[in-house]
């Protein structure tokens, strides 16, 4: 019997109802429909303090100051199959909350670096996708971001696939239904979900 996919689905836009979200949804609902197990998790609710750089962890995977949800958060992303991560750019950079979970992933990070120098093969990393919206549409305006959520998904072995960038789209009302975003987000979602 086939294992179902399952993907997490990361809403990194404090805006509930904005592209990003807007996107992922239609990216997870495709991969429900093409079988995938999916979970969408919202940052906004969760208890997030920021990593205070201790580096307590690189002795081993708590985070020992941090007793809040971000822990318990990475464990689930690190066991998915697939990742989904929806945000938008935010002075060229990954909203605050989002940040905030990316750099808590610091004892993953550790863990792979302590591997790499006992020689220890490489993971077998799983694929990771992002949706990342712009206000603007300027040469490396998506730069920043793709640099910051390339780095967090290696750090959890996973391994960023192509993205859907989405400039000029202040306004929830630039994206159609069924216009070419939504359509490249459902497509998303179904090779996440293991179709082609
Ligand atoms: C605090 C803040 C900073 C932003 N910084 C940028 C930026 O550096 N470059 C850009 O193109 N758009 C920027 N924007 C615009 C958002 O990226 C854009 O509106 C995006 O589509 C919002 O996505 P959402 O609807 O998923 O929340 C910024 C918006 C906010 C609120």
């Amino acid at each position: 019997m086939c294992e179902q996919v399952r993907i997490l689905g990361i809403v990194g836009s404090p805006r509930r109802q904005g592209n990003s979200t807007r996107l992922l949804e239609v990216a997870l609902r495709a991969a429900g429909i093409n079988g995938a197990l999916v979970q969408t998790l919202g940052l906004d609710e969760l208890r997030l303090q920021a990593c205070d750089g201790c580096e307590a962890c690189s002795e081993g995977l708590a985070c020992v100051k941090n007793p809040d949800d971000a822990s318990r958060l990475l464990a689930s992303l690190h066991l998915a199959d697939v990742l989904i991560v929806a945000c938008p750019v935010y002075f060229f950079g990954v909203p605050s909350r989002l940040k905030s979970l990316i750099d808590r992933s610091q004892p993953y990070w550790w863990r792979g670096e302590q591997n790499r120098r006992r020689g220890l093969p490489r993971p077998v990393r799983k694929p990771a996708y992002a949706i990342v919206t712009a206000g603007r549409n300027r040469a490396g305006g998506f730069d920043g971001v793709l640099g910051c959520l390339k780095a967090f998904c290696f750090s959890l072995d996973f391994e960023l696939q192509t993205p859907l960038l989405l400039p000029s789209a202040d306004e929830p009302s630039t994206m159609k239904e069924g216009g070419n975003a939504m359509l490249r987000a459902a497509e998303m979602g179904r090779m996440a979900a293991g179709g082609s």
